[in-house]
């Protein structure tokens, strides 16, 4: 993928427990601006796909994060109905294995209805909360946990899938095992001077567009800040 088919827009991830805060949060930017949203599984939970609908309804594009992992057949059932939300991507856990993911993809491009386009579809490798010592101690991985995130990577680039989620400091490891164009999307950003939070290896929008992530998710940074058009047009000017 080259430099300007990367996503312009950071993908603010709407963390927040029900409908009403995302839409405080929403009307706080001018009303013709389309923003890049996540939603993940705290409001999807609370308030359904109905969530995913108003959302579109705005006019903004959607990476549904719900990281499905469940037998194969589920799987690709539960992809099946996510395919009529009409997001532009969404995700499983790689841990579920190839044909678990080969399945999503099945899934996914059967349910999308003819006259739209098939959402993105990329896996989760291991989380950025995950440390080596507890893939070690709890996984019984013998590997290194950057070993372990690139097997993962080309186990779902393997199934079919587009890309991974996966730490910025990742990602050139994981497009040399792959290939330049599958998908690197990378939360743990955070712009110049913010506080980390509970992340652990955290990177700069500039210093990701650096490394090479196609897409940046930014959260608590925007959506914690007293103004956050203007701090998601700080990291949007650093990212781009
Ligand atoms: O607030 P913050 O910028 O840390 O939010 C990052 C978002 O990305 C959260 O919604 C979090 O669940 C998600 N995420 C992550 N690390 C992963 C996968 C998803 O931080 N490996």
């Amino acid at each position: 993928m080259g430099k300007d088919s990367r996503e312009a827009r950071p993908v603010i991830a709407l963390d927040f427990p029900s409908k009403s805060e995302v839409v405080n949060f929403l009307a706080k930017f001018p009303i013709d601006e389309r923003l890049f949203v996540k939603i993940g599984m705290e409001i999807f939970y609370q308030e359904g796909p109905e969530i995913v609908r108003y959302v579109k309804s705005l006019g903004h594009s959607i990476f549904l994060d719900l990281k499905l992992h469940d037998i194969p057949n589920t799987v690709k059932s539960a992809m099946r109905r996510l395919a009529c939300l009409g997001v532009d991507i969404t995700n499983v856990h790689a841990a579920g294995g190839v044909k678990m993911m080969e399945e999503a993809r099945l899934g996914l491009n059967e349910g999308t209805p003819t006259n739209r386009e098939i959402p993105k579809l990329i896996a989760v490798t291991q989380l950025t909360s995950t440390r080596e010592e507890s893939i070690k101690k709890e996984q019984l991985v013998s590997v290194s946990l950057e070993e372990s995130v690139v097997n993962y990577a080309r186990n779902a680039q393997k199934a079919g899938l587009d890309g991974v989620v996966c730490s910025a400091l990742e990602v050139e490891k994981i497009k040399a095992s792959t290939s330049s164009n599958f998908i690197c999307l990378t939360p743990g950003i955070r712009p110049v001077g913010a506080n980390a939070g509970d992340q652990k290896r955290v990177v700069t929008p500039s210093k990701a567009r650096e490394i090479g992530s196609d897409y940046i998710v930014v959260g608590r940074p925007i959506t914690q800040a007293k103004n956050p058009y203007k701090i998601y047009h700080k990291v949007k000017e650093e990212w781009n």
